[in-house]
């Protein structure tokens, strides 16, 4: 099991590129594979969780090239029929959207898929995707109580509209993806609304989709055009550096070609509202989503209250929120954030636990927690509930921790972000 040590506490600058955006990679490789034809993908993230989706395509069928000269990934579609049966049964990994978003194209299939996980993907509920995909006329069975593994017997769909009682870009996408294998129009209505990557790249597919407000509408049989796309990067990965810059004394950084799709956001928010002196540049729009190069200086932060719909927009970015809370001047306070409880770890009580090791005094709540910031954080042994926005959350921490910090258990940064501790060094180069 592999450890990574902080120590070094040099301020950061310099000029990174994130990696490329995890949820849009794994949207790529899904549409292109339904489409009729070959598209193109550039700057695919090469991380563990969308090289699940990608395996799994491959285990039905569906030729995909990725050894070509300038690493772009090229995917022969089959066109939404042309998926055959995996031998094998099909393990997502560690990757919840791997298998929410596959469990919305099995049900279309004509044939029955299992799909499985690590040990943290099996206690992940898929209750959100079998209820409305068994209402559309799949058969799912989860012989875990509506835990994975689960099995899909798919085809025969008819359209639903669906309230879904959470606020979930997986659950929302699972449904428009098994829309297309319905005739007519299917129709999804979240509580608030959540990152619209699906909608945007069906669009661009040729799909004829219908956005009022919290509702989308996809209308079946769909017919999906090959894509020539290029990924903009991850601003769930740039947010680390965000808040590192605005953290270590002296730092002052670039993060270049950055997605900044609104639905994914609310970091850049709060972190302003926190007094962060941090800039979206040279905004411009990159196969259909809002890209800028993000500067950060560093900034003393005050506490904050946290909660409505900035929680959403911010979902993935808790971790490291709560790292810059935890040197706020004053208390922050996150509420409406229960989600967090079912993401790759419980996010509430895994940051609870990890900063108070650290010397931080931290209240956990059912659906949040409220955080004491202090001057500094007392060096500590980490562990990282195999979580990778905790481990990369907790070596952000150990930059302004005396002393040396050590993280247990990060090979699970891999699964979004390989490379992030030497790109982190990097800025300490001067
Ligand atoms: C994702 C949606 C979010 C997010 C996850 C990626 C996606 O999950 O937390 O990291 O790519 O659709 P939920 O849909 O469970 O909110």
């Amino acid at each position: 099991m592999s450890q990574i040590s902080i120590k070094e506490k040099a301020p950061l600058q310099g000029e990174l590129s994130p990696p490329s955006d995890k949820s849009i990679s794994h949207r790529a490789i899904i549409f292109s594979a339904l489409a009729d034809g070959r598209s193109l993908i550039r700057n695919f993230l090469q991380a563990e969780d969308p090289l699940r989706t990608l395996q799994a395509f491959r285990q039905m069928n569906v030729k995909i090239d990725d050894k070509t000269p300038n690493q772009e990934i090229i995917i022969h579609g089959k066109g939404l029929n042309g998926l055959k049966e995996s031998r094998d049964i099909i393990d997502c990994g560690n990757s919840g959207t791997t298998m929410r978003l596959l469990s919305g194209v099995l049900a279309g299939q004509p044939f029955t898929s299992t799909l499985t996980g690590d040990k943290y993907l099996l206690r992940r509920p898929m209750k959100r995707i079998i209820s409305p995909l068994t209402e559309m006329g799949a058969l799912i069975t989860s012989d875990n109580s509506g835990f994975p593994p689960i099995k899909i017997k798919g085809g025969g769909l008819k359209p639903i509209n669906y309230i879904s009682p959470v606020a979930s870009a997986q659950v929302k996408s699972a449904i428009l993806l098994a829309g297309l294998y319905c005739e007519g129009l299917t129709t999804i209505t979240e509580p608030e609304k959540s990152r619209d990557h699906t909608e945007r790249m069906l669009k661009a597919a040729g799909v004829d989709i219908d956005i009022r407000g919290l509702e989308v509408g996809v209308r079946g049989r769909a017919v999906l055009k090959p894509m020539d796309i290029t990924i903009p990067g991850d601003f769930s990965s740039a947010a680390f550096f965000m808040v590192a810059g605005s953290l270590v004394p002296g730092s002052e950084i670039l993060i270049k070609n950055t997605g900044i799709n609104s639905t994914r956001t609310g970091l850049m928010d709060i972190l302003k509202m926190m007094g962060a002196n941090i800039e979206f540049h040279n905004m411009r729009e990159v196969s259909g989503e809002p890209v800028a190069d993000i500067s950060v200086k560093y900034a003393e932060l005050r506490g904050v209250e946290v909660g409505g719909e900035l929680v959403l927009r911010a979902i993935d970015e808790f971790p490291i929120l709560c790292v810059a809370a935890a040197k706020a001047i004053g208390t922050t306070r996150i509420t409406g954030a229960g989600e967090l409880r079912v993401k790759e770890s419980d996010r509430i009580a895994a940051m609870a636990s990890e900063l108070r090791r650290m010397g931080v005094s931290i209240e956990e709540l059912e659906d949040g927690l409220v955080i004491e910031g202090r001057e500094r954080l007392n060096s500590a042994v980490i562990q990282s509930h195999g979580d990778h926005r905790i481990a990369m959350a907790m070596l952000i921490a150990g930059l302004i921790a005396e002393g040396e910090t050590r993280v247990e258990d990060t090979d699970c940064v891999n699964t979004s972000f390989p490379g992030f501790v030497e790109m982190l060094k990097g800025l300490m180069k001067r």
